[in-house]
């Protein structure tokens, strides 16, 4: 294979190099073709635009590929842990037993929050949505931990790393927990991650709190495939973000308000919603028909990388059975669930489009039945996304290359003019 373009345009050639990665399709080397050329390159959505340089997390959508650090997205849910799964994003390996107990110990103790920060959610409305809670709460962060917010210091990036790993689930237990006008539950270093989470969220004074094993690894394994998912919108957004040098805390608020979209994270509070409309079964055809002509998208369907099933997806229908079948619900949303599923992946529209499921399409099922409203599904998602977005913004900073992010356009507006007073106007 040649390590070189060519990109003829009238008279001129211009070489472009083409760089190899270690698997995956080779990128055409544009930066310095605007300074040959005087000429931009146009891509909206990037849809052919490589945006950076990285060895986190490799997607080959056609093939339902998801990778960490080179390992399997299922080899991760089944085995590994989600704390072990944040080691190895944001350090590139999986941790030996020692590694792992001083990564573990370092994220337990730093999972309260300033006593003050708590007054901080009293200024919200109880009936706000608790996305609107966490852009607010996380950003502000940076007013209690003022100590790490030195971007050019390794120690300092790997502490606020560290802070929002193990501040995320008190914030968001909180958010929740206010939005339902229960007492804050102070989190408890012998239980682990999840479990710890699961109590913040659910526990109330009145009573002792019992773990359940089943839904601590339910809650583990969604955290796990919701950990990273390379340069989607949310992580380009916290990339960008970062790279005009701002701290981490405001990095990763970028990312949660950019997640909340419809189109994001906020799909699978939607996926369920779409299945509380339909309702029954019966229902299934005339809904189908309005997403056929174009009235409403199917959610929980479709994604701009894969084109064949989300490898999330079949782990995170295997854990909704699981709970389900754990908690003895016999819910009617599953059966509507199951038969969209077929519907849509034998009905050509879908198929032409290559449109398949996606991990929100039995998330919501799953969340709702461990007992979550479903505005905290998104919450969910940012919780558990933040290793991702914080692996990524270190990354950045570790790249020698790093530059801030600043995209051209194609300019169709009005031409120089000049300015006329109003009578001269119209
Ligand atoms: N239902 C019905 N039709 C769809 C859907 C859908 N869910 N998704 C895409 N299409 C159609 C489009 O209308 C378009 O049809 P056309 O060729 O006739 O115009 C075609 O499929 C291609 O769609 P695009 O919008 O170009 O695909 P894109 O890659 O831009 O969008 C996206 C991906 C945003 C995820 C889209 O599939 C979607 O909106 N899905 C529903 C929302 C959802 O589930 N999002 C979760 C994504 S996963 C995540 O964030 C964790």
């Amino acid at each position: 294979m040649t390590d070189k373009a060519t990109l003829t345009i009238g008279d001129k050639s211009y070489d472009l190099p083409i760089l190899k990665g270690s698997t995956g399709p080779d990128v055409v080397d544009v930066r310095k073709f605007y300074g040959d050329s005087d000429l931009f390159t146009f891509d909206p959505g990037f849809t052919s635009t490589a945006s950076c340089e990285s060895k986190i997390t490799y997607i080959d959508g056609d093939a339902g590929i998801l990778l960490h650090r080179g390992y399997p997205i299922d080899q991760l849910a089944e085995k590994s842990s989600f704390l072990e799964v944040c080691h190895l994003l944001l350090n590139g390996e999986l941790p030996t037993a020692e590694e792992f107990a001083k990564f573990e110990h370092n994220i337990t103790y730093h999972t309260m929050l300033h006593a003050q920060f708590d007054s901080f959610f009293q200024g919200f409305r109880r009936d706000a949505h608790p996305m609107a809670i966490m852009t607010g709460a996380v950003g502000a962060l940076s007013a209690f931990y003022a100590d790490s917010l030195n971007v050019d210091d390794p120690k300092q990036r790997e502490i606020s790393a560290h802070r929002l790993i193990a501040k995320m689930p008190t914030i968001a237990a909180r958010a929740f927990q206010y939005s339902v006008g229960r007492p804050f539950v102070t989190p408890r270093n012998e239980l682990s991650y999840s479990e710890n989470f699961l109590r913040m969220c659910f526990s109330v004074p009145a009573e002792d709190w019992v773990p359940n094993p089943v839904l601590t690894r339910a809650m583990d394994r969604i955290f796990i495939l919701h950990a990273d998912h390379e340069q989607n919108a949310s992580t380009s957004t916290v990339r960008l973000a970062g790279s005009s040098g701002a701290h981490p805390f405001a990095c990763i608020a970028a990312g949660i308000a950019c997640l909340w979209g419809p189109s994001h994270g906020g799909a699978n509070q939607e996926a369920l919603e779409m299945l509380e409309e339909i309702g029954t079964v019966e229902n299934i055809p005339a809904y189908v028909q309005g997403v056929k002509d174009k009235k409403y998208k199917l959610m929980g369907f479709g994604h701009r990388v894969y084109k064949n099933f989300d490898p999330r997806a079949k782990v995170m229908q295997k854990t909704c059975y699981e709970v389900l079948e754990q908690l003895g619900i016999n819910d009617p949303l599953l059966e509507v669930a199951m038969e969209l599923e077929k519907v849509a992946l034998s009905d050509p529209y879908f198929i032409d489009r290559k449109l398949y499921p996606n991990i929100d399409f039995y998330s919501g099922i799953t969340l709702r039945a461990m007992g979550f409203p479903t505005n905290m599904f998104t919450v969910l998602f940012a919780l558990a996304r933040t290793v991702g977005w914080i692996s990524q913004w270190k990354e950045m900073f570790e790249d020698p290359s790093r530059k801030i992010g600043r995209p051209r356009q194609l300019y169709t507006g009005a031409t120089q003019r000049d300015y006329a007073p109003f009578e001269n106007r119209g």
